[in-house]
Formats: structure tokens, sequence, C-alpha cells
């Protein structure tokens, strides 16, 4: 397993180009299940939950097609000749799941590892089969696996959703693109992927309105067709770096990045003292002072994100002053902070709560990865960090971010990989 070395106390400056978003990227590869046309995406990240996309819609049948040699533009093609999506795949990957429906409305049956949970909590997956129900399929639960079935076709329903799921939201979105007649999602979720999945939808002739707005429309079509896209810039891996500015009191430009899509992120950054611009082409990040400790509570977009919550944590554990840090989206979603706190941060958890005492300056440390999110706070804490830190279970980070070290040392960090 791969580890990094970081020495810590370099100043980041220079230009980070923001790749394409994972969370985008990965549900626009299984719209490819709804066509069977040829799909084709541009300006998709190089990561393993990618790779690890590409293998469950290859098992599928479908062919995915690397057209630049680099992984960065795939064309999603070729008919679906199996409709079950093994354990051995959906356990990895969760985001497997949102092959469910899109299989319901093509094939008219899916039979989908249960996803399990994972290590930020159990992930239940009960808005998404609720809602398929609700669109006609019949689904029971055996050996671990869903089967569902839809042998008449999906019908277009009215769904609310109890809580505004990315997930659930996706995959009932691209299931009703096919169902006979109009669904309406209500409290749909709406963060910016959601947006950039409809635009690709729409241009494969579905019929979909309301993005952003809580409440999604589809009007069902007969068949979809083929489509080129181009992948959104990805805002969590924008709002990464520009803790990574603001912790090494650097001075950084995010290529591609774009102010609207970091919601309350920029208001954050700004209250905790880092300085956050929209010049032409991307994000100007800055520290403008002492960092200041600020009080966050995660909610869904365009509220504070989740996916944010640990990078910003290691920022706060150097700031001024006290912080609070409330975690409402998932259930355990804290566990850099032991690792952080091994480091000297000072934080204590209660509950869903975490208060940081801010201190002077962090030390170096053997660390551990647990989850993508937190192996870069882990990251971030090291840049800041007197002395060397040493970070094992890289493959976290691998999954969701592309050419970390490579993007860091770029901009002056000392940090390199080391392949046990
Ligand atoms: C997506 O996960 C993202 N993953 C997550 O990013 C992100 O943290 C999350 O949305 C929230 O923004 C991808 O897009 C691949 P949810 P998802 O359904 O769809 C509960 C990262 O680091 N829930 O909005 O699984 C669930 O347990 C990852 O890139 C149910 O109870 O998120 C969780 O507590 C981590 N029943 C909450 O809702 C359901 O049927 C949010 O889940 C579905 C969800």
């Amino acid at each position: 397993m791969d580890r990094f070395i970081i020495r810590g106390g370099q100043r980041l400056r220079g230009d980070i180009v923001v790749g394409g978003a994972k969370n985008a990227a990965l549900k626009l590869l299984v719209a490819g299940l709804l066509t069977s046309e040829r799909l084709v995406l541009h300006n998709v990240p190089r990561i393993a939950d990618i790779a690890t996309m590409r293998r469950l819609l290859e098992q599928h049948g479908l062919t995915v097609e690397d057209l630049d040699g680099t992984g960065g533009t795939l064309a999603v093609g070729g008919a679906i000749t199996n409709t079950e999506a093994p354990y051995d795949i959906v356990s990895r990957m969760r985001a497997s799941i949102l092959v469910l429906g899109p299989l319901l409305a093509r094939c008219g049956e899916a039979r989908v590892s249960l996803p399990g949970g994972c290590a930020i909590g159990t992930r239940p997956v009960d808005m998404h089969l609720k809602g398929l129900e609700a669109l006609g399929a019949e689904i029971t639960l055996e050996n671990g696996y869903i089967n569902a079935r839809a042998s008449r076709g999906l019908v277009g329903e009215r769904i609310v959703l109890p809580f505004a799921s990315v997930g659930a939201t996706e995959n009932l979105l691209m299931a009703a693109c096919l169902a006979r007649g109009r669904t309406e999602i209500i409290n749909a979720a709406r963060e910016p992927e959601i947006g950039d999945l409809v635009a690709c939808l729409n241009s494969m002739g579905a019929r979909i309105t309301g993005t952003g707005g809580g409440t999604l429309t589809i009007d069902g079509v007969e068949a979809l067709h083929g489509a080129t896209h181009h992948v959104m810039p990805d805002r969590i891996e924008c709002g990464t770096y520009a803790c990574a500015a603001g912790i090494t009191g650097g001075d950084l430009r995010l290529v591609g990045g774009r102010l609207e899509h970091l919601g309350a992120v920029v208001r954050t950054l700004e209250e905790s003292g880092v300085e956050v611009l929209q010049e032409d082409d991307a994000l100007r990040v800055r520290r403008t002072g002492a960092l200041r400790g600020v009080d966050i509570m995660t909610e869904p977009y365009p509220g504070f994100p989740t996916d944010m919550q640990a990078q910003f944590m290691a920022l706060l554990s150097v700031a001024e002053g006290a912080s609070m840090v409330t975690e409402t989206i998932f259930e355990n979603r804290f566990m850099h902070v032991p690792e952080l706190n091994r480091m000297g941060a000072r934080i204590n958890v209660h509950g869903s709560s975490a208060i940081i005492r801010g201190v002077h300056s962090l030390s170096g440390a053997p660390v551990m990865a647990t989850d993508l999110r937190a192996s870069f706070s882990l990251i971030l804490a090291g840049l800041a960090a007197h002395g060397e830190t040493i970070l094992s279970r890289v493959y976290h980070l691998d999954r969701g971010y592309e050419a970390v070290e490579q993007k860091l040392a770029r901009c002056g960090a000392q940090i390199e990989r080391v392949q046990d």
C-alpha cells in the first residue's frame, strides 16, 4: 500500500487545475445505460472510482472506450447483456447502486447487491427503493441482493423524498426518463452535480425541468439517443485546494474553479480569513491574515457540504479561537479527528458536533487515512505541520483525487509518494 511523506512549512503558490467532478462523472457514466447509442464524456477525472465504474458497466455488457488514451475522454456504448451488479463491485463503490434505476427502465429487471455501509455511515438505500416502487417496480430483498422487476415498464408518479438524498434523486431521475408519463420528484437534491446530470440527460433527449429548485419534473420518452457531454469541474476538489492555500498561508489559482458551485464554502472560507476571488478562468485563493475560528453545520446544497467538513476541520485546527463543526448528513464522519489530535490538534467530539480549539501549530506524525475526505484533511495538516508526516493507506485518497502529489509539489509542497 502506498504512503505519502509530507514535510510541512511551505506556503503554496501557483496554479492548480481543477479536474472533472467525481460525483458528476460517475453518474454520467451510468447514464450510458439509458441508451443503445454512444455517450461521449470529456473531462473525466482519472481516479480509482471511475475505473471501478468502468468495470461495472463492462460487466453489464457495455463498452467503455478510452478515446484519448489518458482516461479523460470516455465513450460508453454497446448493449446490456447482464442485469446483475455483483457484491464484489458494489461493496467497493456505493455509487454502483445507481445502475438500479437505469437497468429497470431499459430492461424491466435488475439484481443489484445491497451496497452495505461504509466508513462514514450505514448508508441505507430505502429512499431509492421506495421511489422505484412508486414508479411501479416490484422489489424484494434476498441474500443481500435487491431483486427488482418492472415487466410492464415504469409509470410516472409524484414522489416526495423525506430527505434531499443525492443518490435517490439521481436513481429516480434516470429511471423516470424512460417511464410512461410524468414524474415529479419533490424535495429533490439540488447539488450542482445533479444539474450536470440533467443537462446531459436532456442532451440525450430526456425532458427534465426544475434543476436546482428542489422539484424535478420528468416527462418520460420512448428512448434516449447518444450525446457528447463535458463533465463539470469538481467543486469539492476546488474547495479542498482552497483549504490548502488557507492552511499554508499561500496564494493559489484554482483553474476551472467556479464561485457559483462553492455555495456556502466561499462564505465560510472568507469568515475564516481566506479570500476567494473569481478571476477569468480561475478562482484566486489566498490568506489575508490570521485564520479565525468559525462555526460550521453541514447541510444539503446550497448549505455547507459534508464533503468539505474534514478538510475544513484541519484548517480550523490552526485558527485563532474556537470553532464548532456539526455533521448532520452522516453519522460517523469524524474519523479524521483522532489522527488530527495525534498531530497536536485540540478537537473534542460530542455526538454529531466537534469543538475545535485552535493551536499555534501542528507537528508531523505517522497517521492513517480512513476515508476519502479524511485522507485529504491529514494531508492539509501535514502541509502546515512542523516536521514530517507519513500518511498511510493512500488508496482511500486515490479513489477520488487525481494526481495530488503532483498538483501540490508543483506549488511548492514537499510531498512524495512511497510504494510499500
Ligand atoms: C453522495 O452520496 C456523494 N457521493 C457523497 O460524496 C456526498 O457526501 C453525499 O452525496 C451528500 O452530498 C456520490 O455522489 C458518489 P445521500 P449519497 O443519498 O448519494 C441517507 C464523497 O466523499 N440516506 O445524499 O450516498 C444517507 O445514509 C462522497 O465524494 C438514507 O437514509 O448521499 C446519508 O446519511 C461521500 N436513505 C444521507 O441520507 C437513502 O435511501 C445523505 O445521503 C439514501 C440516503
